[in-house]
């Protein structure tokens, strides 16, 4: 079977990628001929771990191609799928421009039946505004089917993700088209991932509901996290004692300086503004972005807690990307914050493994770049640690202490026992954990009991 993928960026490099693999000819189509450029001379645009090598692998075996030739890619498949940008607008609607603009592109290179699919999230009614303008626009009376098959892959775990999905959905009017998809989707039938098929519109919204639903957890432990740090709890034990409950689940629910990366931000908005567009005002969910966006400003305080004020300090960060395993800074709370800190005087040294150079672009400031950690921890005020990569997990905290001017870590992520950096003598904050369990004498044992039961 022939597929183009049409945009090259994360959902549509994955997914063409891991159809390849599939044993599918696949052909991604990017009109940035630079990217199109970067790609065919096996240079991958991203930093996803796993991609390069199954790209190179699947561009030897001959399955799998790189070009800007829209029409003909068209021309020559059976199953075309749509990954270009929704991004968001002023009102925190999504911007449909790149998805009618390849729609119309589709219609006027109609040579037969296909198969059309949004892999791209797409507010509620976009499968019928494609199908009508391809209707509209086709010189022909060709057949064709409009398929909602969105993605549920994040960056860092994409190629994983797909390869091994919790489940796919697929939303059609047609059943030659749900064939044609399961076809495509068939080495996933081995190992028996659910499949739910819907119509069109409840697919699109199941991404949408996901995804609010996913971040609705993660403002709500941060708001628990809150509350627990005035009533003198641990939010990790608690989120733990929580997601033991199947009903709950334990993922998901780690506290930290709130959700940041291209989906959650701007999903979360799209779903609100799709729910007033229709007379409904989604109130859990506009809690959910308030609730995160004041987060940024609670984490400020935090530090500010700390370090008093924060002209004239130098302050050490330790992270940039969104999230670890990536070099994407959309909407990452770490360059909010350390943006913040600027704009009240601080300086910023900083590492992170892999986003720095997107970082320097988004820095409303002069910020030192360092090459590790201990280079960040050199002569700065405080450590502050934005992103849980895993080398920031087992740092040295004795060459850190000699290095700081202060001996002050700020863990946004949570990722060191307080009990244990206090003992090395460093004053510590972290997220919703500042009470009494880290001085229980069950504390080992309540970790280990929930470990267990893990
Ligand atoms: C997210 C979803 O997890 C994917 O299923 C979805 O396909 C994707 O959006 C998308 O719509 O394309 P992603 O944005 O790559 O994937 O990242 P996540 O791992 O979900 O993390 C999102 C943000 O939430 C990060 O800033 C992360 O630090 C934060 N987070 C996550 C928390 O603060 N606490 C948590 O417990 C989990």
């Amino acid at each position: 079977m022939n597929i183009c993928v049409i945009g090259t960026g994360y959902v549509g490099l994955v997914t063409g990628t891991c159809f390849a693999d599939f044993g599918v000819n696949v052909s991604c189509v990017d009109k940035d001929t630079s990217k199109i450029e970067m790609l065919n001379r096996g240079e991958i645009p991203i930093y996803e771990p796993g991609l390069k090598e199954i790209v190179d692998k699947n561009i030897n075996e001959g399955r799998l191609t790189f070009t800007t030739d829209l029409s003909e890619s068209i021309k020559k498949s059976l199953v075309i799928f749509i990954a270009v940008g929704t991004p968001p607008r002023e009102d925190g609607s999504a911007d449909l421009s790149y998805i009618e603009e390849v729609a119309r592109t589709i219609a006027r290179n109609l040579n037969g039946y296909k198969v059309i699919v949004t892999k791209s999230t797409v507010p509620v009614g976009t499968g019928k505004l494609i199908e009508s303008i391809i209707d509209k626009e086709q010189g022909e009376d060709h057949k064709f089917d409009v398929v909602s098959n969105p993605e549920f892959l994040r960056e860092g775990s994409a190629v994983e993700d797909f390869m091994r999905p919790n489940r796919v959905v697929l939303g059609a009017r047609s059943e030659q088209a749900i064939a044609i998809m399961k076809d495509l989707y068939s080495p996933l039938y081995l190992i028996e991932t659910p499949f739910v098929i819907t119509d069109i519109e409840t697919s699109e919204l199941i991404k949408y509901a996901s995804n609010a639903f996913l971040a609705t957890k993660i403002s709500f432990i941060n708001e628990v996290a809150t509350i627990c740090e005035r009533v003198g709890a641990d939010v990790h034990m608690v989120a733990k004692g929580m997601g033991l409950d199947n009903r709950i689940g334990s993922k998901f629910l780690h506290a930290g300086p709130g959700y940041g990366g291209s989906c959650f931000p701007k999903d979360t908005m799209a779903i609100t503004r799709i729910a007033r567009d229709h007379d409904y005002v989604f109130k859990i969910v506009e809690a959910v972005v308030e609730v995160n966006h004041d987060q940024r400003e609670r984490m400020l305080e935090k530090i500010k807690g700390l370090t008093g004020e924060l002209k004239g300090t130098q302050i050490g960060v330790l992270g940039l990307a969104f999230k670890p395993n990536t070099d994407d800074i959309r909407e990452s709370p770490a360059i909010d914050i350390a943006n913040m800190l600027m704009a009240q005087g601080a300086s910023i040294k900083a590492y992170d493994p892999a986003a720095m150079e997107n970082a320097g672009k988004a820095m409303s400031g002069p910020v030192k770049f360092c090459s590790d950690a201990y280079e960040v921890a050199d002569g700065s005020d405080a450590l502050l640690i934005l992103t849980e990569w895993n080398q920031f997990r087992k740092l040295d905290l004795g060459r850190l202490k000699g290095l700081l001017k202060s001996p002050r870590i700020i863990d946004l992520r949570n990722i060191y026992d307080p009990a244990n950096v206090k003992k090395f003598g460093f004053e510590y904050v972290c997220v919703g954990r500042g009470g009494r369990i880290h001085e229980s004498p069950f504390r080992d044992a309540i970790e280990t009991a929930a470990f267990q039961a893990d």
